[in-house]
């Protein structure tokens, strides 16, 4: 039976009580922590740096899934490393050299994630697989939370799925993006392993509730047909 993972974005979480929030998320059965990270150009939106990461690393044990959505990641890829990211996902649409961006993040300690975008082709990463640890499949477009899930992508999610089934080495696939009780049960029938929530989680009453409830909705999904 395969173990979902769940990674509460903390972008949905109340900025000014970040030390806090990162405390109770640490409570919860959540794993990872994912941390998106902005840059204005890559998305039309801006978020926190390095520095905001190593200020929270002393909260929290749980694994940092650091999301970087900015342009040309390789530049930046040792001061998350030091910040204490655990995970660095870096966009196929973002590296001019993705094959020296992936060794590098894989050099520094780090595991080293990939992620497309809803409408790129996602067989065209299957030449860098050799060099990542995990898949990321966007199903928004990258930039905000709270987006409603895009079905689309789950044909994304079942391609990134036979793509690595042929490998001898287990890459795993994480979503993100309109991840709620509703879509995640979806998602996983794809094939999805790690699912990044934020509205879900940080939007609830109780963080630890709704994170419960989404590893209950993602395992009873496994095994049951999909109806997309
Ligand atoms: C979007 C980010 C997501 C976002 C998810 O670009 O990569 O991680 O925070 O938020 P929800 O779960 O609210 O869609
Ligand atoms: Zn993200």
């Amino acid at each position: 039976m395969k173990k979902p993972v769940i990674s509460p974005s903390i972008l949905s979480a109340d900025f000014s009580q970040l030390g806090k929030v990162i405390r109770t998320t640490s409570e919860t059965a959540a794993e990872y922590i994912h941390i998106d990270v902005m840059d204005g150009c890559f998305v039309p939106n801006l978020t926190i740096g390095p520095c905001v990461i190593s200020s929270i690393r002393r909260y929290t044990n749980k694994v940092f899934d650091v999301h970087l959505m900015i342009e040309e990641p390789i530049r930046y890829i040792d001061d998350y490393v030091k910040a204490g990211a655990d995970i660095i996902t870096v966009h196929y649409e973002a590296c001019s050299d993705l094959k020296a961006t992936l060794k590098k993040i894989r050099a520094a300690g780090v595991r080293a994630g990939l992620s497309v975008k809803p409408r790129t082709d996602v067989s065209a990463i299957r030449p860098y697989l050799r060099y990542t640890d995990m898949i990321l499949i966007m199903t928004v477009e990258p930039g905000f939370g709270g987006q409603s899930f895009i079905y689309d992508t789950i044909e994304n999610i079942k391609t990134a799925k036979r793509m690595t089934a042929r490998l001898k080495r287990r890459i795993p696939i994480e979503v993100d993006g309109g991840i709620t009780p509703d879509t995640i049960g979806e998602a996983a029938r794809a094939g999805a392993e790690i699912f990044v929530a934020g509205s879900a989680v940080y939007k609830a009453k109780n963080i630890s509730a709704a994170v419960d409830d989404l590893l209950f909705r993602a395992g009873s999904a496994y095994g049951t047909k999909s109806v997309h």
